[in-house]
């Protein structure tokens, strides 16, 4: 993927996080999941006042796209006020349909240089949980 194309998904990242609901937080996160086939996924944080109901932006745009049928993935861009990396729950949640997913991690503040990627989902999350195969002959 071209440098232009990674600050093209990250800015709509941006976009996506002006729609985060966050009002305990105020911490908003935005999200796109990049379907293999082009298809472009946003997603938000989603908090709640009781708290454990919260979403995270990964988890929306997941969500979102199992929902409209793509569950393979190329990338996922998320930025933050402090260019936060995908919590454990997501890393789980995302492995499950993409283990190979690129992840762009970088912030909310499109001048800043704060920025990772591409990083492997497996290099985020080594010894992922699955029930198809044993996890210990992933081990390298
Ligand atoms: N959050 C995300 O949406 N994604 C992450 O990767 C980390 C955290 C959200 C959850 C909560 O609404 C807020 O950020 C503060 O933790």
């Amino acid at each position: 993927m071209s440098p232009a194309d990674v600050e093209h998904f990250m800015n709509l990242a941006r976009e996506a996080a002006e729609r985060a609901y966050c009002p305990y937080s105020g911490f908003r996160v935005g999200c796109v999941l990049l379907g293999k086939g082009g298809e472009v996924f946003r997603g938000c944080n989603i908090e709640s006042c009781a708290y454990s109901p919260t979403i995270c932006a990964e988890r929306t745009a997941a969500a979102s796209a199992i929902a409209q049928g793509v569950s393979n993935w190329e990338a996922v861009f998320v930025v933050s006020p402090t260019s936060v990396s995908p919590c454990g729950v997501c890393r789980q949640f995302l492995h499950e349909f993409s283990p190979e997913l690129h992840v762009y991690i970088g912030a909310l503040d499109a001048g800043s240089k704060d920025f990772l990627g591409p990083i492997r989902l497996t290099e985020l999350l080594p010894l992922a949980s699955g029930l198809q195969q044993s996890s210990l002959g992933r081990r390298k």
